[in-house]
């Protein structure tokens, strides 16, 4: 089978398509585009990959990998498949230029790791589930990265002690956030991932709101300390108020992200 007969003849989407047939041959997706008259040598794997995606499993989980921010992590079902829409997070953390960044509920590590690449700077890196954390180790190890401090912790527990820095802090949570009466969403779709990196209560809010409750408690000396969380955007009017009230100064948003100050 040629590489434009499986492309047009497939139901899957037509960007997994492609990234299954990158995967199998080892190219990447310009490739595809220059030479789809090829014959794909290996049809059995594309078929099979193609046979699980079609039942509803992330090709993350099937290929073993995602590309986040420019740089390729492991992914497993151990943690949450990485979102492009988690990017809006690094781009609005590397504005608050940080020296020390706080990364709570780090998963497969994708922020603390990018954040660490991008900035040189050391990340507390957290999570409640420690299978998620020996993933993102493995993802640190992969990334050669330098001064991440990995901790089981609830929330920002670890630190409960307080840090005193001659510079930035930043923290940045994307924590859950899915509301399990949303209706939108495809339950199916989510069957696959940890039910703890996807769903919150009170509306998907439990978790952001125990966070921003959290961090006035904890003493945190900085220059200046900002707080990037990630929410759906119908979450978002809510969480502001809600920061507010706590003496949290709203800075800015993405579609995603939010910036604030404490
Ligand atoms: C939405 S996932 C985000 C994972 C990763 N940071 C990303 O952006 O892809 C949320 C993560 O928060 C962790 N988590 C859930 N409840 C937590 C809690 N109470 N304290 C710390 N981490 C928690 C989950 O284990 C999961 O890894």
């Amino acid at each position: 089978m040629r590489i434009k007969d499986f492309l047009s003849s497939t139901s899957l989407d037509r960007l997994d398509a492609e990234l299954i047939l990158c995967a199998v041959l080892d190219v990447d997706r310009a490739y595809l585009t220059a030479h789809d008259n090829e014959e794909i040598g290996d049809t059995d794997s594309v078929v099979r990959i193609a046979k699980r995606r079609l039942k509803g499993e992330p090709l993350a989980y099937i290929l073993g990998y995602k590309d986040f921010y420019g740089r390729r992590f492991f992914v497993d079902n151990r943690v949450l498949v990485p979102r492009p829409e988690t990017e809006q997070l690094i781009d609005l953390a590397l504005e608050t230029k940080p020296n020390l960044i706080i990364d709570v509920g780090t998963g497969s590590g994708i922020i603390a790791i990018t954040m660490n690449r991008e900035t040189k700077r050391p990340v507390f890196a957290l999570d409640l589930s420690t299978p998620a954390l020996n993933l993102a180790q493995k993802n640190a190890e992969l990334h050669d990265t330098h001064g991440i401090m990995f901790m089981n912790s609830y929330l920002l527990t670890a630190l409960e002690k307080g840090i005193s820095i001659d510079g930035n802090l930043t923290i940045i949570a994307n924590l859950p956030y899915v509301d399990r009466e949303w209706n939108w969403i495809s339950k199916e779709a989510l069957a696959y991932e940890p039910e703890m990196a996807l769903y919150a209560n009170d509306h998907g809010l439990d978790l952001i709101k125990k966070l921003l409750n959290q961090i006035p408690k904890i003493n945190f000396q900085a220059r200046r300390k900002s707080l990037v969380l990630e929410a759906d955007p119908s979450q978002h009017l809510s969480i502001i108020k809600y920061a507010k009230n706590l003496n949290f100064s709203y800075i800015k948003s993405t579609e995603f992200g939010i910036l604030l100050t404490f």
